[in-house]
């Protein structure tokens, strides 16, 4: 089993190296290597996503990927900064579903800004598109009209977008099996946006195919406000690129710490690249402090989704929960009572736990 590991920048080395040291624990044959990506690709070879990264990516069975962006590279033109990096991957590798789980460790309760009896047991699923909509939709750009300055975007979805997406949905939720009958809300602004009316006529029509899960739609502002006020209702939300980055990282604060949540992006036929929905926090980088369970829990969705090693997750999994269970907290998820850790120390202990 190929994995191409792109550590990139900010906190991605420090948490990519705690991932790969479980990974290496598990005793599989895989085989890692590792290539610069985002402002570590940029310095490299002048290009945030370089070539031999993108080849390196192309060949492997699965991706393992820590986060880009650093403020030092904003002045750059956009297509040299690092965010272009996992923009041009996602396209480049057809990664167009993407799956955000948000659960809550019944030990991380605490750690949540809503109320623990608003959040605990939380586990819900987002999934996210990831190659269309107005993140790619051309015309773009910044133009002159009557000596005028605008800047313009194009939110664009085919119905074909639109069907696989929402066919990953159907599966997802019922694939989930969290006992109950499946629930699927397909997320969009249907009362503007003509785009979104598309969107869902097409996720109507495939409700056929999946008799057994329970369709509702909800406009994505309500969505927003549903999150805080009571966000066990939901089970698996479908919704575009650009609802889905916003919500997936409301969602992620339900949970304590965006430190926790991993994230799959899959192409059709289950290739993918896994990372931390976080980004590179800039502010602590190098300092040995980040949360690395975002990461390492990428790594066991990347087992589970790409690597047909279902048994091996689960192990990660249980790890994890046994160390917050035995109260071990980084910095962002730390509350009275537990123990604050570092990020190699947090990665000792998921190895111990295995
Ligand atoms: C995410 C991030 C990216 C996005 C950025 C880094 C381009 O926010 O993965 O959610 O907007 O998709
Ligand atoms: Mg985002």
């Amino acid at each position: 089993m190929k994995l191409a590991v792109l550590p990139g920048d900010g906190i991605g080395p420090e948490i990519i190296a705690q991932a790969k040291a479980v990974l290496l624990r598990l005793g599989l044959p895989l085989e890692m290597q590792e290539a610069p990506v985002g402002g570590a690709g940029y310095e490299a070879s002048g290009d945030p996503l370089p070539a031999s990264t993108l080849s390196l990516a192309k060949e492997a069975d699965a991706i393992l990927f820590g986060a880009v962006g650093d403020p030092r590279y904003d002045t750059l033109e956009r297509a040299k900064r690092p965010e272009q990096a996992i923009l041009a991957l996602r396209k480049e590798l057809g990664l167009f579903a993407n799956l955000r789980p948000a659960q809550v460790h019944a030990e991380l309760a605490a750690a949540s800004a809503l109320k623990p009896e608003v959040v605990a047991g939380l586990d819900i699923l987002i999934v996210r598109e990831l190659t269309g909509d107005i993140y790619f939709g051309t015309p773009r750009g910044i133009r002159t009209v009557n000596g005028v300055r605008e800047g313009f975007d194009t939110m664009r979805y085919s119905e074909p977008e639109i069907r696989r997406i929402a066919r990953v949905g159907f599966e997802a939720a019922r694939k989930r099996n969290k006992g109950g009958s499946p629930r699927l809300c397909s997320v969009d602004k249907a009362n503007v946006l003509e785009t979104s009316q598309l969107w869902r006529e097409i996720v109507t029509t495939e409700a056929r195919a999946f008799p057994e899960v329970e369709l509702t739609h909800m406009y994505v502002d309500n969505c927003a406000m549903q999150l805080v006020r009571n966000p066990k209702q939901f089970d698996v939300i479908v919704t575009g690129n650009m609802f889905g980055d916003i919500l997936s990282d409301e969602a992620s604060m339900l949970t304590g710490s965006i430190g926790m949540l991993p994230s799959a992006s899959l192409d059709e036929r289950g290739k993918g690249l896994y990372e931390p929905i976080h980004g590179t926090a800039p502010d602590i980088a190098g300092k040995g402090v980040a949360n690395p369970l975002a990461t390492i829990l990428s790594a066991a969705l990347m087992l589970r989704y790409s690597l047909d090693q279902s048994g091996a997750a689960a192990r990660i999994e249980a790890a994890v929960k046994k160390v917050l269970q035995d109260g071990l907290r980084t910095a962002d998820i730390h509350t009275p009572g537990t123990r604050k850790v570092g990020t190699a120390e947090m990665g000792a202990a998921v190895i111990a736990a295995l």
